[in-house]
């Protein structure tokens, strides 16, 4: 089953950013985006995610037209059905690890699963307050909020940029258990030629267009 379809995608900021890009990403499977600095990774996976309006085109997750859904629909979808791990984690700095997860997993009805707090290495530093705790651990803490909620589609922005290369690999791994026990599915922006070469498909976004290289 398809679980996104993008058709025609442009956006323009104060210059044409992409033009007439589409995508389809399947229950199972993971896709890598990569492209240089300032190619519009960022900017179409909030398109894609929901949070950005493109100039044209139609996005749909789980078959329903995004720019068509009521607010209180569009908000139940991003609540329960979208995960997004950002660049810049958007965590609440002074609130714990633990209470930056709880409110994900209570807003969309899930429990906090202390085996992936394990898998994360993150569940012995989980009281702790986000300002007080490494780059890498917000970057893990930002993984758990998004899983714990057991979204559908997971869109995840550079999720192994700040790690090495054992835990980037680690991470992965979680991804992959993931998307095949829930039949969800992963759109990952990165530079990480080993992350990508672990995706099913790997488009490049480049020239305003994104072609699939593998
Ligand atoms: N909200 C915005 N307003 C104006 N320009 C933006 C905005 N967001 C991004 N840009 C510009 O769009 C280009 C692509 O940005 P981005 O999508 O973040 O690229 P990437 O993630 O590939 O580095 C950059 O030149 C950036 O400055
Ligand atoms: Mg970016």
């Amino acid at each position: 089953m398809i679980l996104l379809t993008a058709d025609m995608i442009s956006h323009s900021f104060d210059y044409e950013l992409f033009s007439d890009i589409s995508l389809n990403v399947k229950q199972g499977e993971k896709i890598a985006i990569t492209g240089e600095s300032g190619s519009g990774k960022s900017s179409l996976l909030h398109i894609l995610s929901s949070l950005l309006t493109p100039v044209s085109g139609r996005v749909e997750i789980l078959h329903k037209d995004i720019a068509l859904l009521k607010r209180g629909e569009l908000d139940n979808l991003r609540c329960r059905d979208i995960g997004i791990i950002f660049q810049s984690h958007y965590l609440f700095k002074g609130f714990s690890a633990l209470e930056n997860i709880e409110v994900a997993a209570i807003l969309s009805g899930q429990n906090i699963d202390d085996e992936l707090l394990k898998k994360l290495k993150i569940f012995n530093i989980i009281n702790k307050k986000i300002s007080d705790i490494s780059g890498g651990q917000q970057q893990r803490v930002s993984i758990a909020r998004v899983l714990s909620k057991k979204p559908k589609i997971i869109f995840a922005d550079e999720p192994t940029g700040n790690l090495d290369a054992n835990t980037a690999k680690e991470i992965m791994d979680i991804f992959d258990d993931y998307v095949t026990s829930q039949e969800a599915a992963l759109v990952v922006v990165t530079h990480d030629m080993s992350i990508a070469n672990s995706c099913h498909k790997i488009f490049h976004l480049e020239d305003k267009k994104l072609n699939r290289v593998r």
